[in-house]
């Protein structure tokens, strides 16, 4: 059966915007410069000696859910979170140094996935499908450009000129690490290099709010100020969120200030800040694959995201970037 769209039907993504003027390949795709979904490979296994994630188990014994409170760790749960935070963030520099024209989004996924596995641990991307959604097919997530987070590695070569993020979770010993960045690919344009620019200062604000006894919403607050005094927008629908013993877990942490945030931070809470900035508007839209998030208006968009503790006088970045 063939279902091929015209020029004049509504392109399939959802914009509301016809098709030739939104999707439709032109004769030269990087005149317009929008990302299209490419051909994702088939599953990489994973060697059954590695143990999975909860979610990935039968048996969830013993496992805290995301409708507990917050986990707080003991000094044994500090150091694990330190161990899988530096293994996250050794897996995000083994992937950046593969980052380069012509390489594809699906090569960079085989060197996470690899890597993952070198130290004993789980891709916790592969295979996560959080309440009905269809399965996260690969082990790293590749945004490019107007992609502004879950993208599915694929095909697509990388590009001069691209910006690319990747978000690199990894379960090890019972734990949780992630961490994200984004990447100029060759040499990108000047709005692209503030909007990294701008983005990480949006990381390192959140994280000067960290320490015990503030309120999570300030972290919101700092991000959100720093951003519209650039120009830029927050992105609101993704946020960051607990990780621990779980993936996604409380509390929920806005790059906003939103006003039912009420929580308060205790030492021994590990929990991710990953700002999403966009050039233009922070609305976003949803692929058919269910997974990519693009910014409504294809403008573009970078994300930095680290692991933090709360310590009992102030904040350690578990996912810091290895010396
Ligand atoms: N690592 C992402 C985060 O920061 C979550 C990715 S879920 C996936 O929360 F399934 F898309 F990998
Ligand atoms: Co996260
Ligand atoms: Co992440």
């Amino acid at each position: 059966m063939t279902n091929k769209l015209h020029s004049n039907d509504v392109c399939w993504c959802g914009s509301g915007r016809k098709y030739k003027r939104c999707h439709k390949k032109p004769d030269d795709i990087r005149a317009v410069g929008r990302v299209l979904p490419g051909r994702v490979s088939p599953v990489r296994p994973v060697p059954d000696s590695i143990p999975r994630p909860p979610y990935l188990q039968d048996d969830r014994q013993g496992v805290p859910s995301s409708r507990d409170g917050y986990e707080i760790h003991d000094a044994a749960g500090r150091d694990r979170m330190r161990v899988v935070g530096r293994a996250a963030a050794e897996v995000l520099a083994e992937a950046a140094a593969h980052v380069a024209p012509g390489v594809t989004t699906d090569e960079i996924d085989a060197i996470v996935h690899q890597a993952c596995i070198a130290r004993r641990g789980y891709p916790s991307p592969l295979g996560y499908a959080p309440s009905g959604a269809t399965p996260y097919p690969k082990s790293v997530c590749t945004s490019v450009n107007e992609v502004i987070c879950h993208g599915i590695p694929d095909d697509r070569p990388l590009e001069d000129g691209d910006i690319v993020n990747l978000d690199v979770t990894l379960f090890l010993e019972g734990y949780h690490g992630d961490t994200n960045a984004t990447f100029a690919v060759g040499s990108v344009d000047a709005a692209s290099t503030a909007l990294m620019r701008v983005t990480r200062e949006c990381l390192d604000l959140g994280i000067d709010q960290v320490r015990p006894g503030a309120p999570v919403r300030a972290i919101g607050q700092a991000i959100q100020d720093h951003a519209h005094q650039q120009g830029m927008s927050v992105v609101r629908a993704f946020v960051g969120h607990g990780v621990g013993r779980q993936f996604h877990a409380a509390p929920t942490v806005f790059h906003y200030p939103e006003p039912r945030s009420t929580d308060v931070m205790e030492p021994g809470m590990t929990f991710t800040i990953e700002p999403m900035i966009a050039l233009g508007t922070g609305q976003h839209l949803l692929w058919p694959d269910g997974w990519t998030a693009v910014t409504a208006d294809q403008k573009r968009t970078a994300q930095y995201e680290h692991t933090l503790l709360v310590t009992d006088d102030g904040v350690e970045v578990l996912t810091a970037a290895p010396a």
